[in-house]
């Protein structure tokens, strides 16, 4: 299943039908390509479009007009649902299995072969820090265990693309930090990601391109550095790196700690310094990301939708 776009939507349009009432247009004539090997941010308020074109894209709704393409094939294709891992905005389990059994369920219909089951549902299961809740009830889990599970669930078949809606939703500060561990891990694993996030900051932190919809149309699109322009550069840091962290932030010019104890250091742009970061950073862990320096993609956020409201 090779194709160099993952992801492509033409003039998708989505109306739904209403008893006694006009038709509601949740989507209207949406143009995106998700490059392959991307992790691709999908935005918007409450309402845009998100779940409506994920829904398209797994052919769980159909389009009312227009054209979607997944792997390059249509999304009603059948074939290619097995190289695609999924998330949906509600996932329901069944509460009295346990994630084990759950897991084996989901191998079973996506034809895993039994020999290589259990060992497949063990690591994903460590993965999503969930290994010693394997042989506990689903209907015990918090929130937050459920969307694990969920995100363990869509791994599972080692997909070439991962359409998760909301994966971060109920996540606390160290879920959130381990999903972008696990996203990024999947992106170096040559994975396209696509998924629908409120959590800006973290959509910042792993995303490299991004699109914002509003009303169900397509506001903006494309990759984070050119959307957001640049001064400067920018590292990210995760946890548990206090040796990196003591070396580059004499040099940072703003230094800031997130909640899940990431640290962000902004560096002028200024070729010397540049050269050192990149040494400290090179030898350091790969999960350590030296980005270009931009606007704020929250601030970005507020004034396209503000523009468009206007
Ligand atoms: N089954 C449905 N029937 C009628 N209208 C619907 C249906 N599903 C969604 N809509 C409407 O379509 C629009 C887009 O909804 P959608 O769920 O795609 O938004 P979203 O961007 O995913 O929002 P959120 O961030 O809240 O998840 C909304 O106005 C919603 O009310
Ligand atoms: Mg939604």
């Amino acid at each position: 299943m090779g194709a160099e776009v993952v992801i492509r939507t033409e003039n998708l349009s989505k109306v739904y039908k209403r008893l006694f009432k006009k038709g509601k247009k949740a989507l209207d004539s949406l143009t995106i390509s998700v490059p392959k090997g991307a992790v691709y941010g999908f935005l918007g308020p409450n309402g845009a479009g998100k779940t409506t074109t994920i829904k398209i894209l797994m052919d769980l709704i159909k389009a009312s007009s227009g054209s979607a393409y997944v792997l390059g094939k249509p999304s009603y294709n059948v074939e290619v649902k097995g190289y695609i891992g999924f998330l949906p905005d509600a996932p329901a389990f069944s509460p009295q299995l346990s994630a084990y059994e759950f897991l084996n369920i989901c191998g079973k219909l996506l034809k895993i072969p039994s020999t290589e089951r259990a060992a497949r549902i063990e690591h994903v299961l460590e993965v999503v820090k969930m290994s010693p809740h394997t042989r506990e009830k689903i209907g015990s889990f918090s929130r937050g265990m459920l969307q694990r599970i969920g995100v363990a669930q869509a791994i599972l078949n080692q997909p070439q693309l991962l359409i998760l809606d909301e994966p971060l939703l109920g996540l606390d500060p160290y879920g959130r930090q381990e999903f972008k561990q696990i996203i990024l891990s999947q992106q170096a694993k040559g994975t396209s990601v696509f998924f629908s996030s409120h959590i800006l900051s973290d959509v910042e932190e792993i995303c490299d391109h991004v699109a914002i919809l509003n009303n169900g149309k397509l506001l903006c699109a494309g990759r984070v550095d050119d959307l957001l322009g640049s001064s400067g550069f920018r590292v990210i840091i995760p946890p548990n790196n206090d040796e990196v962290l003591k070396e580059l932030i004499t040099m940072a010019s703003d230094t800031s700690r997130k909640d899940d104890g990431t640290w962000l250091l902004s560096f002028a742009q200024d070729d010397e310094i540049r050269g050192k970061v990149d040494s400290i950073t090179c030898k350091a862990s790969g999960s350590i990301k030296v980005k270009a320096a931009h606007e704020k993609l929250e601030d970005f956020f507020f004034r396209t939708l503000k523009e468009d409201n206007n």
